[in-house]
């Protein structure tokens, strides 16, 4: 098989494993993502075939639903589509530096490949689709749209993100701008990332201020 063909045939297992994920970690979120790492791979110039793998793989075991820092899903899969040991240990390492555990939490991400997919994976963050996820991740755990009541904590440890993140709370989704989406566009390791992101980032402003004027009645 050649490349192309793995990466199609991984594209058709991971679309198999994760349709109807109804949290926002569903196939069109790894095709998105996809989209958005060619688009930022090709510009950089990474190596292709690990950033596109990397991008398709990464969600296949996420943290917020399990805890299995070993990846046997992922494992299984480059082993027995044969890809070579420093390919898989690269791809492996990629997506364990890959996840948003809190701005104080950040893993150092070594290598152009790297940096690709994590820029990929926040560039769905945010923007318009960001928006969308916010409100369908929050209804999935039965949050409020906005609760003015509840404060926003930008600096969590890495307990409090996850805790908060996996849980039901009184927290309306719009905390969640001020906590993760509007801190991304700083944390983008890319040069494309860095202006796609910029983009989306003055969209979801514009999108923010609308909300409360329409919240106060105002607009
Ligand atoms: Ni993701």
């Amino acid at each position: 098989m050649n490349q192309q063909e793995i990466i199609q045939k991984t594209a058709n297992y991971v679309k198999s494993k994760l349709e109807g994920e109804g949290s926002g970690h569903d196939w069109w979120h790894i095709l998105r993502v996809w989209n958005n790492a060619k688009h930022v791979g090709v510009a950089e110039g990474a190596n292709m075939f690990i950033v596109e793998i990397a991008a398709l793989l990464h969600d296949l075991e996420d943290w917020k639903f399990q805890d299995n820092d070993d990846m046997p899903l992922v494992n299984e899969w480059l082993t027995s589509n044969k890809i070579s040991d420093e390919d898989k240990n690269h791809i492996i390492t990629i997506i364990k530096t890959l996840s948003f555990k809190g701005v104080a939490n950040e893993k150092t991400m070594e290598t152009l490949d790297g940096k690709v997919v994590r820029d990929a994976d926040r560039l769905d963050a945010i923007g318009a689709v960001g928006i969308a996820r916010v409100f369908t991740y929050g209804g999935s755990k039965s949050r409020p749209i906005y609760n003015p009541n509840n404060k926003i904590e930008p600096n969590m440890t890495k307990e409090q993100y996850m805790h908060k993140s996996r849980n039901a709370n009184e927290d309306g989704s719009i905390n969640h701008f001020y906590e993760k989406l509007l801190l991304l566009k700083d944390l983008m390791l890319t040069k494309t990332g860095k202006e796609l992101a910029e983009g989306r980032h003055k969209y979801m402003e514009e999108y923010l201020k609308q909300f409360f004027d329409e919240w106060e009645g105002k607009a």
